[in-house]
């Protein structure tokens, strides 16, 4: 048996003693604590749908776990990035500068606000938005005028940009927020990802006019579907919340509506729900975490990249990641893996490449383009009862 081989062989044999010998996924959800209590409370209460305590309730739980001011919950993450990229002024027409490497939803929410994503490359020990990438493409493609900053290529206007904290491990938020204050850009993180992950003692989603968060099934917490707009600037939030609940004017019988809305809004059996994960989302952090510790061992054992937050970031390890040699051998690992009932996937392929945003403008995107042949996602769902310590 050669190298990989051996290392696929080792991680299939390695997961099953983590989880056991049934099909294991990537991410499942863990539901051992109040959520069938809530779920009951709230069928019956009849509050089922878009008015209840409970999305006021989850709302203050994640204002106060996350450190922001105020935060309005949504029906997901997507709704909760498309009205943030709206508020934050970007306009039809407008380009929005994100990552190509990144989940689908990134782009779609610009182009849900009728903007153009333009491609920044990302960092290889982050996997987010490179400060260095986008101060080199700004100072060489845009020009600062007196109503914003302009791509000297297109003649359009760059009206933000939503860098993004991949599977969890921040991003160099801070010398991104830097930059985009020196051109003017509004910046909103998209934190669908890091519930749970910190730069330094402030939580990601807190360095922005605005971020969004997901509740999706897969996500460190769930709430079935849900995400959430958090900030600390209370017009910004008043509106998120005005325009995610069809900018209903409050009476308490009249139906008037004074703009375009979204029925955006999280319903209350959805919140309930991600009530209760709320009170176990430390637990959950504690065991992701001795869970990373058990796969870098097993990894460095065996001379793989096991992927890690830099500095003195924390990541939340919603999904633990490998950098494997090459294409050939994420191909090989991936087929292994899931021929033997352990799912593993690969990074997202690169937004740039997709039919709808291929036209789009790039900086080249060496890095990304790198990342997208060699990562992997391997099982990082909270287990069944405590982790032992594994013989490695
Ligand atoms: C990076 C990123 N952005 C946005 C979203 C959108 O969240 P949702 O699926 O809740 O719409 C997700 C997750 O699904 C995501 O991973």
């Amino acid at each position: 048996m050669n190298k990989l081989d051996i290392l696929n062989n080792d991680t299939i044999a390695f997961a099953k003693k983590i989880y056991g010998n049934d099909f294991i996924p990537l991410h499942r959800p863990v539901f051992e604590g109040n959520e069938r209590q809530y779920l009951v409370d709230c069928i019956d209460s009849n509050f089922v749908s878009s008015v209840g305590e409970k999305v006021v309730e989850l709302e203050e739980k994640v204002v106060k776990f996350t450190g922001s001011k105020y935060a309005v919950a949504t029906v997901n993450g997507t709704a909760a990035l498309h009205v943030a990229i709206e508020l934050a002024g970007v306009k039809p027409g407008d380009e929005v500068i994100s990552q190509a490497l990144t989940f689908i939803a990134t782009c779609n929410a610009i182009s849900y606000a009728g903007a153009k994503p333009l491609f920044i490359d990302v960092d290889v020990d982050t996997m987010g938005l490179s400060p260095t990438a986008l101060k080199r493409f700004l100072t060489k493609n845009a020009e600062k005028r007196t109503s914003g900053t302009f791509n000297k290529t297109s003649g359009k206007k760059i009206s933000a940009c939503v860098p993004m904290h991949t599977f969890g491990f921040p991003c160099r938020i801070v010398e991104i927020a830097e930059i985009c204050a020196d051109w003017d850009i509004a910046l909103i993180e998209d934190a669908a990802e890091s519930l749970g992950s910190f730069v330094g003692s402030h939580h990601t989603g807190t360095f922005a006019l605005m971020a969004t968060l997901s509740f999706n099934g897969n996500k460190v917490i769930t709430t079935g579907g849900g995400g959430m707009i958090i900030t600390d600037d209370f017009e910004l939030a008043k509106r998120a919340k005005h325009i995610t609940t069809t900018s209903k004017v409050l009476h308490p019988y009249e139906f008037v509506h004074d703009e375009i809305g979204y029925n955006y809004r999280m319903p209350n059996l959805n919140a309930a729900l991600g009530c209760a994960q709320m009170e176990r989302l430390d637990e959950f952090l504690a065991i992701k975490k001795q869970l990373a510790v058990q796969w870098d061992a097993f990894f460095d054992k065996r001379d793989v990249n096991f992927f890690k937050a830099i500095n003195e970031n924390k990541a939340n390890h919603w999904l633990n990641a490998i950098i494997l040699d090459s294409k050939e051998d994420r191909d090989e690992f991936l087929k292994v893996t899931n021929d033997n009932n352990v799912m593993s996937r690969p990074i997202w392929t690169l937004m740039s490449k997709l039919p709808m945003f291929k036209d789009c403008q790039t900086d080249g995107l060496e890095n990304s383009l790198w990342l997208e042949d060699r990562v992997v996602n391997i099982p990082s769902s909270v287990p069944d009862g405590a982790i032992k310590k594994l013989d490695i």
